[in-house]
C-alpha cells in the first residue's frame, strides 16, 4: 500500500496516517515532523528550514526531496507507505513519480481529505502535541480525560509554533497556491480517491480504511 495524503493544514492528514500505520503496519512519512525533528537537532536540513517553516512558506524543493529520496531508501518502506505533506506542488509530484519509478514502486493512490476551509481554523489553534508521548491532541475537540491523561502523567500540551492565527492563513493561501492544483493532477492519472474528512476522527477513518479496501 503505498499512498499519499493530500489535504490542506488541518484537514487530519498527520492524525489519520498515525491511525492507518497502526493498523497496516506501514510506516507515515511526514516531511513537516521530519524537518521539526531536524530543527530541533539542529541539522543542516533544520537550520535551512527553520525560518521557512516559522511564516508558513514551503521549505525549498531540493531540500525536501533530499529527505525524501534518504527515507524511501531505508527498509521499512518495503510493505508500503504513507506520505503525509509529500508532494507539496507539481515538481515534488513530478520528483516523488521519478524517484519511485527509479525504486519499481508506483505509487497506488493519493487520498484527498476533504474539509471545509471554515474548520481548519479551530482544528489548527486548538491542536497540541503532549509533550510525553506525542500524541495529537485538540483543546477544542479532545475529550477532557484524554488531555487529562497527557497532564496528570507530567506531560505538557505544546503548541506547534506555526499555528498561530497569521502564520495559518498563510498556510492555507501556500496550499490553495502550490498544492490544490495537484488534487487535478492525479485525478489526471486516475489515482485521486476523495474521502469527505469531516465529523469524528473515527467516522474519517472508517470512511478512510473503506476507500482504501
Ligand atoms: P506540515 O507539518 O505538513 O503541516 P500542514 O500541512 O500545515 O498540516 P498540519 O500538520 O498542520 O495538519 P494535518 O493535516 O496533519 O492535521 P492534524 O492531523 O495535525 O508542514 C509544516 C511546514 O513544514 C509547512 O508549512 C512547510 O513550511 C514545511 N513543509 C512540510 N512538508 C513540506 C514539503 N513537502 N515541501 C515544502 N515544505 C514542507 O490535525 C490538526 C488538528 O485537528 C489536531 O489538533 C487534531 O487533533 C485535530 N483533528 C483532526 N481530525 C479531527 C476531527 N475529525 N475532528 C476534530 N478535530 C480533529
Ligand atoms: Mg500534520
Amino acid at each position: 500500500m503505498r499512498i499519499v495524503l493530500l489535504g490542506a493544514p488541518g484537514s487530519g492528514k498527520g492524525t489519520q496516517a498515525k491511525r492507518l500505520m497502526a493498523d497496516k503496519h506501514i510506516p507515515q512519512i511526514s516531511t513537516g515532523d521530519m524537518l521539526r525533528e531536524a530543527i530541533a537537532s539542529g541539522t543542516r536540513f533544520g537550520m535551512k528550514a527553520k525560518s521557512v517553516m516559522g511564516s508558513g512558506n514551503l521549505v525549498p524543493d531540493d531540500v525536501v526531496l533530499g529527505i525524501i529520496s534518504e527515507r524511501l531508501g531505508k527498509p521499512d518502506v518495503a510493505e508500503g507507505f504513507i506520505l503525509d505533506g509529500f508532494p507539496r506542488n507539481m515538481q515534488q509530484a513530478l520528483d516523488l513519480s521519478e524517484l519511485l519509478d527509479q525504486l519499481g514502486t508506483p505509487l497506488d493512490t493519493a487520498v484527498l481529505l476533504d474539509v471545509d476551509f471554515d474548520i481548519l481554523m479551530k482544528r489548527l489553534t486548538g491542536r497540541r502535541t503532549c509533550s510525553l508521548t506525542g500524541k495529537l491532541l485538540n483543546i477544542y475537540y479532545s475529550s477532557q480525560a484524554e488531555l487529562d491523561e497527557c497532564t496528570k502523567a507530567g506531560g505538557k500540551l505544546i503548541q506547534r509554533e506555526d499555528d498561530n492565527e497569521e502564520t495559518i492563513a498563510n498556510r492555507l493561501e501556500v496550499y490553495h497556491e502550490n498544492t490544490e492544483p495537484l488534487i487535478e493532477y492525479y485525478a489526471g492519472l486516475g489515482k485521486l480517491t476523495t474521502v469527505n474528512a469531516e465529523g469524528t476522527i473515527d467516522e474519517i477513518y472508517e470512511r478512510l480504511r473503506a476507500a482504501l479496501d
